[in-house]
């Protein structure tokens, strides 16, 4: 299959250039298209055969269930069966916007699209191509990340092109997104609404328009993949590069010299070593690859080059990557759960000794 690439200027969004998009998802293909958070990987949710196509496409299994993407606030009555008080204050508050939330789910939902369960997950969002592109194509527009299933999300047009050129119809090229990490998934099901992912509308904004707010264990801080999450999809190894990843908890002097003994080592065993660094720390590291995913002083910054930098490590073809760690508020509760899942929960806890140890 060919795949055809539609480059938008944002500063014209023309409707002639969407149209295309829209018949294709109207009649069942393929389209990838932009998001605030990450670039999604289109298809009809109320189409069956659509949302199987999206698990093929992905390399996805398909328990892990789709997010429904809608246009507008009134597109959301034919895919849900209620909805609860807690869902009305968050839409109110953040839609459209970064925040996912689950509903029990309508009879016109396929299981194909929620992975068989009785609840679907839907978000409206605020990113002017989706939203004109859902609206044109006149359907929910079920749509994961669109990255080959294990990978990290595309943040870029060329990220998706890497990723599923060849197997999806067309590729709307909105530029690069905004946030970087994937929407908040809030469950409104049950009494008390629980955050299943975090993302950019943080667990106070959230706390702040519905009070309580229960955390999936498997999001809290977990130090093993042994806590089963809540979302399906947050359960696979996800958000990972091919190299073995470590992420280094202590203090930046610690772990700076902590991870210069280590590339010491590895050159030694011939191994290529990447750190993921920020602009404060990238000129103390003697790696082979360093990169900067951003300055400590805006987590935007962090959470936008995030996903980009894990996939320039495996351009660089590095064998093994040590990361900084980051503080957990705001938007860091995002950043460091993609960051544990790239590493498969590999931390190091490095003591300050080890600086002591680094001078001798
Ligand atoms: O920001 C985003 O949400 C992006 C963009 C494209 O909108 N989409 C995205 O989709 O991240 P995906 O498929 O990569 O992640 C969807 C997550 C999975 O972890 C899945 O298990 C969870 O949402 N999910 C979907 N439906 C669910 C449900 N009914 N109950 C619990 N979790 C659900
Ligand atoms: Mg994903």
């Amino acid at each position: 299959m060919e795949t055809k690439v539609v480059i938008i200027d944002r500063a014209l969004i023309r409707d002639d250039q969407l149209l295309e998009g829209a018949a294709i998802l109207r009649k069942g293909g393929l389209v990838a298209f932009p998001t605030e958070t990450v670039y999604g990987l289109g298809a009809n949710a109320l189409d069956p055969e659509a949302a199987k196509k999206i698990y093929a496409a992905k390399g996805r299994p398909s328990d892990n269930p789709l997010i429904a993407h809608i246009g507008q606030r009134s597109d959301l009555e034919v895919l849900v069966k209620e909805i609860p008080e807690a869902g009305r204050k968050l839409m109110k508050a953040y839609w459209p916007g970064p925040l996912t939330l689950i509903f029990p789910k309508s009879s016109a939902v396929p299981y194909e699209t929620t992975g068989g369960l009785d609840t679907v997950a839907v978000r409206m969002p605020s990113d002017l191509v989706a939203k004109r592109l859902i609206e044109l194509a006149g359907v929910p527009v079920a749509a994961p990340s669109a990255n080959t299933s294990g990978r990290p999300s595309p943040t870029t047009a060329d990220h998706v092109y890497e990723d599923m050129n060849g197997r999806i119809e067309m590729i709307v090229d909105g530029g690069p997104v905004g946030i970087g990490v994937e929407s908040t998934i809030v469950d409104v099901t049950g009494s008390v609404p629980m955050l299943l992912r975090p993302g950019a509308v943080t667990l106070e904004m959230l706390c702040d328009t519905v009070g309580q707010v229960a955390v999936d264990p498997a999001v809290a801080k977990p130090m093993s993949a042994e806590i089963k999450p809540k979302a399906p999809g947050m359960k696979y190894r996800h958000y990972a590069p091919k190299a073995e990843m470590f992420l280094c908890e202590g203090s930046s002097q610690a772990v700076v010299s902590y991870i210069n003994q280590e590339a010491k080592k590895k050159r030694q065993e011939g191994k290529r070593l990447g750190v993921l660094a920020t602009e404060q720390t990238r000129e103390a590291y003697q790696a082979d690859v360093v990169l900067s995913v951003g300055s400590r002083e805006s987590e935007e910054s962090i959470a936008r080059h995030l996903f980009e930098v894990l996939r320039k490590f495996d351009e660089a073809e590095v064998d093994v990557i040590y990361s900084e760690c980051f503080g957990e508020g705001a938007l860091g509760m995002a950043i460091m759960n993609r960051l544990r899942k790239a590493a498969g929960y590999r931390v190091v806890q490095v003591e300050e000794a080890a600086v002591v140890g680094s001078e001798k």
